[in-house]
């Protein structure tokens, strides 16, 4: 043994593996496995409780409870802190819409408003444990009704804006919501999206719905239900200016979320109030190594978890100075965000590959039309970003001067697992690897028998303890959330992706291990893209594989048998991609649609995904020896083929 921070290092990696040069890290990363309740214990003592904890962890595998017995409320610790003390004048909210319009929201204004609006929805029978549909554009009145429903311990379900009225519907029966709080509509690409309608649309179809909470944004004239819709402005009115926040236990709910998993049906995600608050508040300074004076702007949309957590939760917590902007990246011209960045003096900027893509095709101009010079620190969240998208973002973006934190996480882990911490210390970067897990995550990369695999080889990402935040449960299916986390690998998290490490024992993040595709960073099942399908009249058979894609890292590949008597069309083949779109959302429109006589299947009739996989993505097809029936693959090659023609029309037919 040379030094001690060798050995640190060390201890915590397999064999064959060379040690982290990086002393604090490794000591904190050390300390924490060895000691995790103390550890977690240290870091839950930085929120604000109405009651200590009894019990840092009760651990029932596959159940986790974190801070048993404490009590706390999350708006309380977003809001309510600050405005005791000189945040009360600090900006929470810089607003921007996509038609330039824009709001500040002071740490005050953000009190004054969450609580006239926990007494809004008080006033049409809200109460703790109810479940309340979101469903807004980005607007600051989304992240306020979210703090509002935690103020009174309502669990908040928000629905993406861009999902269609089914899977709105879906996930209201799901949840049981009685509310849904929309807008009369929302702006993108200068379009009013018309919010109301469609969840007028989900209403109908959903039973449980007694209220519809209306926010004026657009102006534009919307269908009221006498009798159940009301709006917002009218509960305003009457609204009271002091809710008291509710001390609620450290294991109530504060949302769920829904997220696509290998079935057709997306799980609800439940998160806690204290784990979740406790991780993320840690795990945001360790990254972005966050400071009073810091602006801070996460591009995702409120509607995904990086919504959830890095938009609203953890930066609001620490009283940070958040940007929100309402439109699409490049809308009116591409240069918003850069003009953003530079209106505002944003000092860390956090996005998607997929948009470091989309601008690096548009050309360095954008940016540098603008002084960036206010950048710090750059994120990457959502999908593996590529090296040369890192190199781009770094070259044009961060001009060389600003570290990248690319950050892995998902739903489910509610916050970020494996990332950079210049919060802790600057640590070596490697273009593409999210470097190495935080304080208190114990990852591993094993092979299918579960035993660590040798630097340089690939195999599945798993986290061996559980964590704050890790979610409470699958909402409604307890069976599902022991099934798809803690059955694969008995005793850890099983995450579903791929990954390596390296020999300095760096984390690669390689995609999904499982029928989860990544479109544009948005997660999305292929059995959930099958159903929607299938619900179209002239469907029979569906089966859903991904092909890369340059920008949005994957693209949905369809292939479909129709029904009897049903001919093929390149009508048709629109209306199915519409039908998708409007079933599930834009994010769901198949980039191609391929007509096949039938889909190749197993002995016991099951989809065979390597096949639909290859055709998709031109590649070979490796071994076939337990397909039934290899002319069902010459079909879908020769259709695959056929139809490249029919649907390149240059190519012609
Ligand atoms: C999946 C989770 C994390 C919030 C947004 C996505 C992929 C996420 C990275 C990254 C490589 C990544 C994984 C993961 N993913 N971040 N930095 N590098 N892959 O949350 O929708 O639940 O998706 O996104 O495949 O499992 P999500």
């Amino acid at each position: 043994m040379t030094n001690s921070h060798e050995s640190d290092g060390a201890s915590s990696l397999p064999t064959g593996l060379r040690m982290w040069p990086f002393k604090r890290y490794a000591e904190m990363h050390r300390r924490s496995l060895e000691d995790p309740n103390g550890f977690w214990a240290e870091q839950a003592r930085k929120l604000d409780w109405y009651k200590t904890w009894d019990r840092v962890l009760d651990w029932n595998p596959p159940y986790a409870r974190w801070f048993v017995g404490g009590k706390l409320n999350a708006c309380y610790q977003c809001v309510d802190r600050h405005v005791k003390t000189w945040r009360r004048s600090k900006v929470a909210i810089y607003w921007e819409g996509e038609n330039g319009e824009t709001r500040v929201l002071s740490y005050s204004t953000l009190f004054r408003d969450v609580n006239r609006y926990a007494s809004a929805l008080q006033q049409i029978g809200v109460k703790k444990g109810d479940r309340i549909a979101l469903y807004l554009p980005m607007i600051p009145e989304l992240p306020v009704f979210m703090l509002a429903c935690a103020r009174i311990g309502a669990v908040h379900t928000v629905i993406f804006s861009g999902f269609g009225a089914q899977a709105m519907c879906d996930r209201i029966e799901d949840t049981k919501a009685k509310v849904i709080i929309t807008s009369d509509g929302g702006y993108r690409r200068g379009k009013i999206v018309p919010l109301k309608e469609i969840a007028d649309e989900a209403a109908k179809q959903c039973s449980t719905v007694e209220k519809i909470l209306v926010v004026k944004r657009t102006g534009h004239q919307v269908p009221m239900t006498e009798g159940r819709d009301v709006w917002l402005s009218s509960l305003l009115d009457e609204a009271e200016v002091l809710i008291k926040p509710e001390p609620l236990e450290s294991t109530h709910p504060l949302y769920i979320l829904y997220t696509s998993g290998t079935t057709g049906k997306p799980k609800g995600v439940v998160h806690s109030t204290g784990g979740y608050l406790v991780f993320n508040h840690s795990a945001y300074e360790w990254v972005f190594d966050i400071k009073e004076e810091s602006v801070y702007w996460c591009t995702a949309d409120v509607g995904w978890v990086t919504g959830h957590s890095s938009i609203v939760y953890a930066p609001l917590s620490h009283g940070a100075a958040i940007v929100l902007y309402e439109g699409a990246p490049d809308y009116p011209t591409v240069d918003r965000w850069w003009d953003i960045v530079e209106k505002y003096g944003v000092s860390i900027f956090y996005t998607s590959p997929t948009a470091v893509r989309l601008f690096m095709r548009y050309g360095p101009e954008g940016p540098q039309k603008h002084d960036l010079s206010s950048l710090e620190l750059l994120g990457s969240v959502g999908e593996p970003i590529n090296p040369e998208a890192w190199q781009w973002y770094y070259k044009y973006i961060g001009r060389e001067r600003c570290p990248i934190v690319d950050t892995w996480w998902q739903t489910e882990t509610g916050g970020i697992m494996i990332s950079p911490t210049p919060g802790i210390e600057p640590i070596p970067l490697k273009p593409g690897s999210a470097t190495f897990p935080l304080p208190g995550i114990d990852a591993a990369v094993v092979d299918s028998d579960g035993k660590e695999t040798a630097a340089g080889q690939t195999g599945y990402l798993i986290i061996r303890k559980p964590w704050p935040g890790l979610l409470l449960d699958v909402y409604g299916n307890p069976q599902r959330y022991k099934e798809a986390y803690w059955s694969r690998f008995p005793g850890s998290y099983y995450t579903g992706d791929f990954a390596m490490r390296d020999e300095d024992g760096y984390f690669w993040l390689l995609g999904r291990a499982d029928e989860v595709l990544k479109v544009a960073g948005h997660r999305i099942g292929t059995a959930e893209l099958e159903s929607a399908a299938i619900s179209h009249p002239a469907v029979a058979e569906a089966a859903v594989a991904s092909k890369p894609d340059p920008l949005k890292g994957e693209a949905i590949v369809l292939f479909v048998t129709l029904k009897k008597d049903v001919s093929p069309s390149p009508d048709l083949r629109k209306k199915i991609a519409e039908h998708l779109r409007r079933v599930i959302g834009p994010i769901a429109t198949p980039d191609e649609v391929y007509f096949v006589d039938s889909l190749p299947k197993t002995r016991s009739g099951k989809i065979m995904r390597r096949v639909i996989k290859a055709v998709a993505q031109g590649k070979s097809l490796g071994d076939l020896t337990t397909i039934e029936d290899e002319t069902s693959v010459e079909d879908v090659k020769r259709a695959y083929e056929s139809l490249r023609k029919i649907s390149d029309p240059d190519k012609g037919a």
